[in-house]
């Protein structure tokens, strides 16, 4: 849900005339499933730090993260398998998972409440989201990113880091990703550790590009790379040439400031709508990154799912908390954006949710 008009039509348009022209083969052929080379190089560059050294064989480019959050539960979950993953959880990763019919159970990573000897006893994985998590918008602080990494270490059970929201942060200091601490316990010269890093264009470019990565020990990208190659052979070399242009021309490093500035005021004028209008109902964090608010009713039997139904007809639309709970049983709280539309509109918005509100009540009464 990006603002349409930082979408980089122009500067993509000539880019595209000028790789199909340029490299045609790569752009309208078949290229190897792991992705370009020279993409796979600059992703490994981008990502490697001190403590993390990667090299080509550590990247699997893929169509989008979701078509990585689907490789990685084709390999990794077993039907019927335990998959540790904070609550309330991602819907896109557990639509891609739903197939092999797994089991959920609660990944706490709050200070105090992280038990790291029986959160990922018996899972096939743990997930998580660290920097400002869909929906939630929570961001996982340094201890507990730590705490999971040792945790994972020790265990032998493998952390899947999806991390699609790292540049779109307002405030503080930018923390290490939990590969990057998982480096750190290693003395291989690239990494070989149990964290699977994942990334994708899709919002700091364009969605529509469905460009992704796997950052991963070389024997996990073999792995994922089978696992890919019956699923689409690759993915469009076309787009993989426009993402590695765009990179080399520093489009991404452009964009990424007009895009924190312009999310930080929406972000800003939606919360300060919600507390002129919706506070005596609600409780939220102000979120320090990412794309959504993620607001609690204090009152557990105000149902969010009829809420959703009330407000979609008076014309606004926000996600219902049961989306995001594997077993569905959450119906109290909201997930709700801020980047996709302009502050007045939000502000808007959030009064047409306020009324909503007051039309369930007043059912209810
Ligand atoms: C947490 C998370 N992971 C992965 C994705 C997938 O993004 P895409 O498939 O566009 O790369 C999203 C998209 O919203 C997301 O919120």
């Amino acid at each position: 849900m990006p603002e349409p008009t930082l979408l980089p039509a122009e500067e993509l348009a000539s880019i595209a005339r000028e790789v199909i022209l340029r490299y045609p083969q790569d752009c309208l052929s078949y290229i190897p499933t792991d992705g370009l080379p020279e993409l796979r190089d600059a992703i490994a560059s981008r990502y490697s730090s001190h403590a993390l050294r990667l090299r080509r064989e550590n990247v699997l480019l893929t169509s989008s993260g979701t078509q990585a959050l689907d490789l990685v539960g084709k390999i990794l979950v077993e039907p019927g398998g335990v998959i540790a993953t904070q609550f309330p959880s991602y819907v896109g990763a557990m639509d891609a998972w739903r197939p092999r019919e797994p089991m959920y159970r609660d990944l706490v990573l709050d200070d105090g409440a992280f038990d790291s000897g029986s959160s990922l006893a018996g899972a096939q994985f743990a997930y998580a989201v660290p920097n400002f998590s869909n929906p939630t918008g929570k961001l996982v602080g340094m201890a507990m990113r730590e705490a999971l990494v040792d945790a994972t270490h020790r265990s032998g059970v493998w952390l899947v880091e999806d991390d699609p929201y790292c540049t779109l942060q307002y405030e503080g200091e930018r923390l290490p990703s939990m590969i990057e601490l998982s480096s750190r316990c290693s003395s291989a010269q690239f990494y070989d550790g149990p964290v699977l890093h994942l990334g994708s264009v899709s919002k700091e470019l364009a969605p529509g590009l469905r460009i992704g990565w796997v950052i991963a020990a070389p024997e996990v990208i073999q792995t994922l790379t089978a696992a890919k190659q019956g699923t689409d052979l690759c993915s469009s070399g076309l787009n993989q040439r426009i993402v590695l242009s765009a990179m080399e021309m520093g489009l991404l490093d452009r964009l990424a400031p007009r895009m924190v500035e312009l999310y930080r005021e929406r972000r800003n004028a939606l919360c300060s709508a919600m507390s002129d209008h919706l506070a005596e109902w609600f409780d939220w964090e102000v979120p320090v990154g990412g794309m959504f608010v993620w607001a609690r009713a204090r009152d557990a039997s105000l149902d969010t799912d009829r809420l959703v139904s009330v407000g979609t007809e008076a014309g606004v639309l926000v996600g219902p908390s049961s989306v995001f709970d594997p077993w569905r049983k959450n119906h109290s709280a909201l997930r709700l954006n801020f980047t996709a539309n302009s502050s007045e509109r939000l502000a808007e918005g959030v009064r047409r949710l306020a009324e909503a509100v007051r039309t369930l009540l007043g059912q209810r009464a």
